[in-house]
């Protein structure tokens, strides 16, 4: 590992590889010049500043095609890509001449364009800019924003990473026996709890896997036959116990209101969980540490037998 001491030249490409240690998600920074004509790049030095007022930055390099119509507008959109937008990333990550082409996307109060099927939009008015080196530092003031629950693209150490777990660690609990997937669904400091009519027992959704290969999306199709369209981008917990596996993950609702009236199926307030009738040690274990991360906005992965298990690092693809 190279190493910075006082009057040792620091060689930018190794620094380059250094700062790609930290981990990012992925964003596209749009913005419209007078004449109406789009501008985008694929970025990942988005950071958020301040609450009050409400900013946030990104840096441009003075290398860029784009650097004089971002630094001569009055304002830009930053657009946070799923897990699902590689290629836009990639598009938009080249000097190619029309990177919009084939791509849907609106406006609203500053003219920068704002994708469809992005995590968060950020419609931005210019606070200031700050000439730094090699780049120009865009520091944009909040005018409207936008989000949901879907998957985050991220990258790391130039390549994109991944929040799901490697088919090996899944392996290692999927060794043997039947597989039971079951979701975390949160919405608005609330769960979806679902309650056996017969016994009056509350669990957590869950169901049989049908697809071993894809658990997450076959959990979203079952949840979805009963009218809960829900984003589950996390891997929660994955253990195993009397010869079953289970997996859960953990997610929100795609648009809220989408559950459809349903007698065992119903969100109940953090603050009202039924502990008394959750009869399984696991969901009682599972969902106090989901409260207790949930307020701190900071979740571990779960991974082991029914007692005793490990927190496993996320996985990093390519
Ligand atoms: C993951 C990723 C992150 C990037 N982050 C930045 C960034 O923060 N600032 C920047 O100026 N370029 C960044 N780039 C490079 C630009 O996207 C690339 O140079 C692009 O060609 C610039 O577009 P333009 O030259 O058409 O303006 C990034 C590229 C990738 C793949």
């Amino acid at each position: 590992m190279a190493k910075a001491d006082a009057g040792k030249s620091i060689d930018a490409l190794d620094l380059r590889r250094a700062f790609g240690a930290f981990a990012t998600g992925v964003t596209i920074v749009t913005t419209a010049d007078q004449n109406g004509e789009v501008y985008g790049f694929t970025a990942n030095s988005f950071t958020s500043v301040s609450l009050d007022p409400p900013l946030l930055l990104v840096n441009i390099a003075k290398s860029a095609y784009g650097l004089q119509i971002f630094t001569e507008a009055s304002g830009f959109a930053i657009n946070i890509l799923a897990q699902s937008q590689r290629d836009l990333s990639n598009t938009f990550a080249s000097r190619g001449a029309d990177k919009f082409a084939n791509i849907g996307w609106n406006v609203r109060a500053t003219g920068s364009p704002l994708f469809e099927g992005v995590i968060a939009w950020f419609d931005c008015e210019i606070f200031q800019q700050v000439d730094a080196g090699d780049h120009v530092i865009l520091i944009g003031r909040v005018l409207d924003y936008e989000y949901n629950s879907d998957s985050p693209l991220a990258f790391c150490r130039g390549a994109y990473v991944s929040f799901g777990l490697s088919p090996s660690m899944l392996q290692m609990v999927a060794s043997r026996g039947k597989l039971r997937v079951g979701a975390l669904i949160e919405d608005d400091d609330r769960i979806l709890l679902e309650t056996d009519v017969d016994t009056g027992e509350v669990r957590l959704p869950v169901a049989d896997s049908v697809d071993d290969s894809d658990t997450a999306n076959s959990l979203i199709g079952l949840l979805s036959e009963v009218g809960i369209e829900a984003h589950l981008p996390f891997i929660y917990a994955a253990y195993h116990h009397d010869n079953t596996r289970y997996v859960y993950y953990r997610g929100g609702l795609r648009s809220p209101g989408s559950l459809q009236e349903n007698p065992h199926l119903h969100f109940v307030g953090f603050d009202q969980i039924p502990w008394q009738a959750i009869r399984d040690s696991a969901i009682t274990t599972m969902l106090k540490r989901f409260i207790n991360e949930h307020s701190i906005d900071n979740y571990a992965v779960y991974i082991g037998g029914l007692d005793s298990g490990e927190v496993y690092p996320l996985k990093i693809e390519d």
